[in-house]
């Protein structure tokens, strides 16, 4: 089937490569010219595993290309994947104008039938919206519109993996050819039939992918609850650890304890700074939004954003406590990406730590593995090292917020004498409090002593 892919950000361009890998033939296609001419170079504009990998095999089997003129990639396609930014407004709602704008490129560029796919998270009840606006949008009244929502669960970091072997597909149908055509489009994902990057053509033997077909809106109440039910888990863990401090527990003897009752689970209990990224704090804010609209009060995401917010707080005070004085003093910041594996920097905690220290006039000597490029341009007061060892040279203290493995199997041995004084806060409590103690460190972490 031939595919068009509006929006080549995180999800837009592994949407493209993998559905490219999987046999179909795709043109992918940005507002952001450069990017396009970028990506026609060869070049790969994000830091996503693997991604270069499925990038350079579609552009070999000539299954994928760019193009900066949407029209072209719109009447060229039967079926059109939206993966733009839906980013929050100031209230907390989600900002659908990208989406709005998508609709009226597709409205006038379309010449035949399309099936418009919404792969961006949006509020449920967007699909029906989006389908009146094409309609409304549309000069030709021969042309018929479908729309599918097809929520997106890939992580970044994982992304490749989590596409190509997802745990369920969820297609949002309002009739039954969307849905055969959806699961035309993913059957070779469905019956594994692609060769895969991640492990070389030879996957390890799992429980295939469901696809679930659902209503419009209940596939896209599914990506927003899910969403949000995880950044519950994290707050919850969150509070635990706080918990654990007052009373001399171990968050970690806690969480591990919790997570194996098979109705919890483990992931996701992680305590430390808390969620980041361009879809938990956003996706639980208009998820809120979303239900306060229809007069529900979802008073458990709001406690679980509120939580979120403060870790940030919790952790300078534990600066502050250990440094005393914060001005002036040389802070080492390991970890600038919003989590580990990628370069994404977008509501990273890391940067409000970044900030608070460069607020209370610290000097911040910042690493990360692949996100500095990226931080550089929105922070330039901060010193940037590519070498985690560099960065902790005659450093007062070292903060740990991002969880990159190079941070956890760090020679802290080696650290300890470049540091001018052996402190270690560990925002994501990576390291075992007696073997720091044991190497001389002074050590703090989250709901650990
Ligand atoms: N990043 C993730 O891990 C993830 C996971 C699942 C779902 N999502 C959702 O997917 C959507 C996209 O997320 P992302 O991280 O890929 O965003 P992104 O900001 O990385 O990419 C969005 C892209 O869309 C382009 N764009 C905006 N308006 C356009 C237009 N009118 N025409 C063409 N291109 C346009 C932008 O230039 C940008 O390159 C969001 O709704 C997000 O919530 C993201």
């Amino acid at each position: 089937m031939h595919l068009s892919v509006i929006g080549c950000g995180y999800v837009g361009l592994v949407t493209g490569a993998c559905l490219a890998e999987a046999g179909h033939d795709v043109v992918c296609t940005d507002i952001d010219a450069q990017r396009i001419a970028q990506l026609q170079a060869g070049n790969v504009p994000i830091y996503e595993r693997h991604l270069d990998k499925v990038l350079a095999s579609a552009r070999q089997s000539q299954k994928l290309s760019y193009t900066a003129d949407a029209g072209e990639a719109i009447r060229g396609s039967e079926a059109i994947f939206i993966c733009v930014g839906t980013p929050p407004k100031q209230n907390g709602d989600a900002d659908l104008s990208a989406i709005d704008n998508v609709a009226r490129q597709i409205a006038a560029e379309a010449r035949s039938p399309k099936l418009v796919i919404e792969k961006s998270t949006v509020p449920a009840r967007t699909g029906l919206e989006l389908r009146r606006a094409l309609t409304a949008y549309s000069r030709n009244n021969e042309v018929r519109f479908r729309v599918v929502s097809n929520p997106e669960f890939l992580r970044e970091g994982t992304a490749v993996e989590d596409f190509l072997h997802p745990d369920r597909i969820v297609v949002g149908v309002e009739d039954d050819s969307s849905a055969a055509d959806l699961r035309a489009i993913y059957r070779p994902i469905l019956e594994r039939n692609f060769h895969c990057p991640v492990h070389n053509g030879t996957c390890p033997p799992e429980r295939p992918a469901e696809l679930l077909v659902t209503t419009i809106s209940s596939a896209e109440l599914i990506k927003h609850a899910s969403n949000s039910f995880l950044a519950l888990k994290i707050s919850y863990a969150n509070v635990l650890a706080d918990l654990c401090e007052k009373l001399g527990a171990d968050v970690e003897q806690v969480t591990h304890a919790i997570g194996l009752d098979p109705r919890i689970g483990t992931q996701f209990l992680r305590a430390g700074l808390g969620f980041g990224g361009f879809c938990f704090p956003k996706d639980l804010q208009a998820f809120v939004h979303l239900a306060a609209s229809v007069g529900v009060d979802f008073d458990i995401l709001k406690a679980a954003e509120r939580v979120n917010k403060e870790r940030v707080g919790r952790f300078r005070e534990k600066v502050r406590r250990a440094l005393w004085v914060i001005k002036g003093k040389r802070v080492a910041v390991l970890g600038l990406a919003f989590k580990a594996n990628t370069d994404d920097i977008r509501f990273s905690q890391a940067l409000e730590v970044v900030k608070a220290l460069l607020e209370e006039g610290a000097h911040v000597h910042a690493t990360d593995p692949e996100a500095l490029s990226k931080a550089k341009m929105l922070l330039p007061a901060v010193t940037y090292y590519e070498d985690p060892y560099d960065a902790l040279r005659e450093a007062d203290a070292a903060l740990v917020c991002t969880e990159w493995q190079a941070y956890r199997s760090l020679d802290w041995q080696r650290a300890g004498t470049l540091m001018a004084r052996r402190l270690v806060i560990d925002g994501r409590n990576l390291y075992s409090p007696a073997r720091m103690r044991e190497l001389g460190f002074e050590y703090y972490s989250f709901g650990r002593e």
